[in-house]
């Protein structure tokens, strides 16, 4: 395989972010910029989906400008443009691919729709630009990717090769958080807020119990987030006043634990040699804490920045495609709904 230095600028909009980024063979980040709507959206509790395509229409060039600006090039330095194609909120990844469409026209450059939960787990190979990059995960590895709108376990062989063992039946991991912040009082993005909550409180303070699925290395999370609120109803009807940082640390430990514990048996039954754990859940301090520390397997997770939403992570997995000729044709449409791994493979 080639080894040239291929430069790819990336642009995400699949949900509550517009971004663009210009990445060095799918590795060295040159620039990534990002423009933020979550403030326009805590007012809802949650992405009000009209309001994020109108913000990502307001941003997307900007955004783009900015990272060619701070990668120091121009349209003529690049060697492809990838562009998140899905899954994610229709109006919102229209935006972005047009954009990516009609610099792909004005410019000749080749252009590649990438799957967004394949960014995440490519994030993991990422590193910024004058940085010592770390070492390449290798292969045969068990990805965690734990996202807002995912909790996917996925075994990869080799580049591009996703074996889907395992996903949420109900709630993902990220989502859980959210609702759960919500019902304590918490602000959005749930995940951040109980994090914060949590520092001050004792996870062993609640005993929430672990979901029985048939499936190994499925998960569930309704079920947890229903004992929550049972908790906090009882406790409410008590008249005592609602212990969040008690409430929001053992929430977030038993979230912790069935994460962790799975990975780890899937690692073990797959004979994994590293783990990447990513997507936006994968910035919580205490998964975090709790991956680094077991001695087994090389662990990946990705820089706090690069474990939410990002367009480096779809210049990263472009890059994969790019260096094998996968390219797409400007008549591609956006697909809101693309599983990573379209059926159960193992
Ligand atoms: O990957 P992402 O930015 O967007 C999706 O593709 O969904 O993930 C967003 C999710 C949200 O549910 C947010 O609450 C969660 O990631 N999240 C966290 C933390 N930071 C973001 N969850 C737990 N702890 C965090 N520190
Ligand atoms: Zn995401």
């Amino acid at each position: 395989m080639k080894t040239t230095e291929y430069r790819i600028l990336g642009i995400e909009s699949s949900c509550d972010e517009t971004a663009a980024a210009v990445v060095s063979s799918g590795r060295e980040i040159l620039s990534s910029v990002i423009a933020s709507q979550a403030d326009l959206h805590a007012q809802f509790g949650g992405v009000y989906p009209e309001i994020a395509s109108r913000e990502h229409i307001k941003a997307v060039y900007a955004t783009v400008d900015q990272a060619l600006q701070q990668a120091h090039l121009e349209l003529a330095d690049l060697d492809a443009i990838a562009v998140t194609r899905g899954p994610g909120l229709a109006g919102s990844l229209v935006v972005g691919a047009n954009m990516a469409k009609a610099i792909a026209l004005g410019s000749g450059l080749p252009i590649i729709g990438v799957n967004h939960l394949e960014g995440h787990i490519y994030s993991a190979w990422l590193y910024a630009s004058g940085n010592v990059p770390g070492p390449e995960p290798q292969f045969p590895l068990i990805a965690l990717l734990v996202s807002g709108g995912h909790t996917e376990l996925i075994l990869m062989r080799d580049h591009l090769q996703y074996e889907r063992l395992g996903s949420t039946v109900d709630d993902a991991a990220g989502e859980s958080f959210d609702k759960v912040a919500r019902l304590l009082g918490l602000g959005y993005p749930g995940g951040p807020s109980i994090q914060k909550a949590a520092q001050e409180g004792n996870p062993k303070a609640f005993h929430f119990p672990k979901a029985k699925l048939s499936e190994p290395y499925n998960f569930s999370f309704s079920g947890l987030k229903t004992a929550v609120l049972r908790t906090v109803e009882e406790l409410k009807a008590s008249g005592k006043a609602l212990p969040v940082a008690d409430l929001a640390a053992s929430f977030q430990q038993a979230v912790v634990a069935v994460l962790y514990e799975k990975t780890i048996q899937a690692a073990e039954e797959f004979g994994a040699r590293e783990l990447i754990v990513a997507g936006g859940v994968s910035a919580n301090k205490a998964l975090r804490e709790t991956f680094r520390s077991q001695v087994n397997y090389k662990v990946h997770i990705p820089h706090i920045s690069l474990c939410t939403d990002n367009a480096a992570m779809i210049a990263a997995a472009g890059y994969q495609h790019f260096i094998r000729k996968q390219l797409d044709d400007l008549s591609f449409d956006v697909l809101p709904n693309w599983p990573l791994v379209a059926t159960m493979e193992v």
